[in-house]
Formats: C-alpha cells, sequence, structure tokens
C-alpha cells in the first residue's frame, strides 16, 4: 500500500533535490486513478469552478461546493497528502471566521492541509490558522481570485519592482508559519530565487522548472478542457478529442439500434417467461391516444 507522505517527507524531500508532483482533482474516480499512479499530493483546486462548474473564474465556487468536492477526493486516494483550497470570500473577513473555515476541511474532509491565496496582506491569517495547529500552504504569483485586481490572469513578476512584490509575498507567508508555497505564473528567475532562499518547499505552476516540484490542472493534462489553454500546461492526451467521439458514437448506435445488443441484456429464468404469461389476464390490445381537436 502506499505510504501518505507529511509535511516532513516533502521538506526531506526538498533537501534531497527530489522533486514533489502533484495535480489537481475534483471526484473520486480520478483520485483513485492518481493514488494508484503515485501522485505525491492531490489538490481540490477551486479551479473546479471554471473545471466542473463552468464559471469564468474561481471566486463564485462556495465553502460548501469545496469541501462536497473534498470529501469525494479524500475518500478516492485515502493515502495520498490532499490539499483544501480554501475558496474567495471564505478568508476574507475576521481571522475567526477564516480560522473556523479552515477548521472545517480538516473536520469534514480530512485534508493534510489547506491553501489561500496572497502574500502580505493575509500573512496574519496564515499565521492565525498555524497557530491553531493546522498545515498552511500559501500561494503568490498570479492568484486568480484576485484577477480583477490584477488585471485579468497575467504572469507576475516580469519587471523588478513586481519580481520583488512575489518575493516579499513569498517571504511573509513563510514567516507567517505556511509549511510550503506555491508559485504561481511568474518568470524562473523569480521563482528560483524564492526556492533557494525560502527553506519550506516552493512549488510551481508556470513557474519553470527550478523549484521543489510541480502542479497541473488534471483537466489540462489530459485535454478535456476547452475554454482556453495556458502557456504553461503541457497536455499529455486529447481527452476531449475522444469523449467527443465516444458520445457521437453512442448516439449513433442508440438511434440505429445497433445499441443495447443481446449481451447487453439480462435473461429471464427458464420457464419464466412461460409463467409470466399464464399469470397474465387477457387484455385488449391497447389503442393509440385520439388527437384532441
Ligand atoms: O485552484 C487551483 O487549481 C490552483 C492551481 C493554480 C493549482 O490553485
Amino acid at each position: 500500500m502506499k505510504k501518505k507522505l507529511t509535511r516532513f517527507d516533502l521538506q526531506q524531500m526538498k533537501e534531497r533535490g527530489e522533486k514533489a508532483v502533484w495535480m489537481t482533482a475534483y471526484d473520486y474516480t480520478t483520485a483513485q486513478l492518481a493514488e494508484k499512479a503515485g501522485m505525491d499530493m492531490l489538490l481540490v483546486g477551486d479551479s473546479l469552478g471554471m473545471a466542473v462548474y463552468g464559471y469564468p473564474g474561481t471566486v463564485p465556487v462556495t465553502v460548501e461546493q469545496s469541501l462536497y468536492h473534498t470529501e469525494a477526493v479524500r475518500r478516492g486516494a485515502p493515502n495520498t497528502f490532499v490539499i483544501g483550497d480554501m475558496p474567495f470570500g471564505s478568508y476574507h473577513g475576521s481571522v475567526n471566521d477564516a480560522v473556523q473555515n479552515a477548521v472545517r476541511y480538516f473536520k469534514t474532509c480530512g485534508v493534510d492541509c489547506i491553501k489561500l491565496e496572497g502574500g502580505v496582506r493575509v500573512a496574519h491569517i496564515v499565521r492565525a490558522i498555524a497557530d491553531n495547529g493546522m498545515l498552511v500552504m500559501g500561494h503568490v504569483g498570479l492568484t486568480p481570485q484576485s484577477t480583477a485586481a490584477l488585471g485579468g490572469f497575467k504572469a507576475q513578476g516580469r519587471t523588478a519592482e513586481s519580481a520583488l512584490a512575489v518575493i516579499e509575498d513569498a517571504q511573509a507567508v513563510c514567516e507567517a508559519g505556511a509549511f510550503a508555497i506555491l508559485v504561481e505564473a511568474v518568470p524562473p528567475e523569480v521563482t528560483r530565487i524564492i526556492a533557494r532562499e525560502l527553506p519550506i518547499p516552493v512549488y510551481g505552476i508556470g513557474a519553470g522548472a527550478e523549484c521543489d516540484g510541480q502542479v497541473m490542472i488534471v483537466s489540462d493534462i489530459l485535454g478535456v478542457f476547452q475554454a482556453f489553454t495556458p502557456k504553461f500546461v503541457k497536455k499529455y492526451a486529447n481527452l476531449g478529442a475522444e469523449m467527443l467521439k465516444v458520445f457521437e458514437a453512442y448516439i449513433r448506435d442508440v438511434k440505429t439500434g445497433a445499441f443495447p445488443a443481446p449481451e447487453h441484456t439480462y435473461s429471464m429464468l427458464e420457464g419464466e417467461i412461460e409463467r409470466l404469461e399464464r399469470m397474465r389476464k387477457p387484455r385488449r390490445p391497447a389503442r393509440s391516444p385520439r388527437k384532441r381537436s
């Protein structure tokens, strides 16, 4: 049986230079397959707003929706490090509300840690959650919950000023007690500085190779997400096209009568159809319904 990683294993992997590999998952079956494949971690990202619910971004996702999917993933991957992703609004009010919302992920879903977006701005919240004995992962660089403020899904850290802000965000979250940080959509030069200078694991998505591991969105690597493909995505399959072929073939088969075939049906036990016929009273053949004028 696969051994579930702990924060200490992840820390040692960083120190050994061994990359951690993780991806998002939103459902039981995908989580089961990911665990079978040996995925180090699974994130039930608020990207589910786009990948599953068809929202234009992650902002509309609620805590209830997120918990619902996180529970399913936990059931599918009991021996994998699972990360719950706190949605927009769940840590934007009082510190106490943020702590209580974080608690829900551990209590109802059995996550191994929660992740929240932001740097200097949320450091006090990271500290409060960590001080209450919960494991927190930071998320800096492009933070999709703030795309309105950032002016869209734009790479960060491309100028010296912006790079400095990303680095300071990462430092603030680390000092506040985060055990790891995700850096999204920043140039590799910036990621390298963060990964080398911070003592904790630094993971990337669209942030180059010079960090302690990578995460990808499952619907991107499978090639099922249709709306757009970010520059940093590597599609490992084109399952969207395959699914389309399957759906078309199924429609064709049912319309033409090719499906279901005898091998897809149940047979009655021997002699039972004759018994049934004897049990049924003779009936007049049904008339077709009269048209109303
Ligand atoms: O919600 C999510 O899927 C994320 C990705 C950027 C990994 O946070």
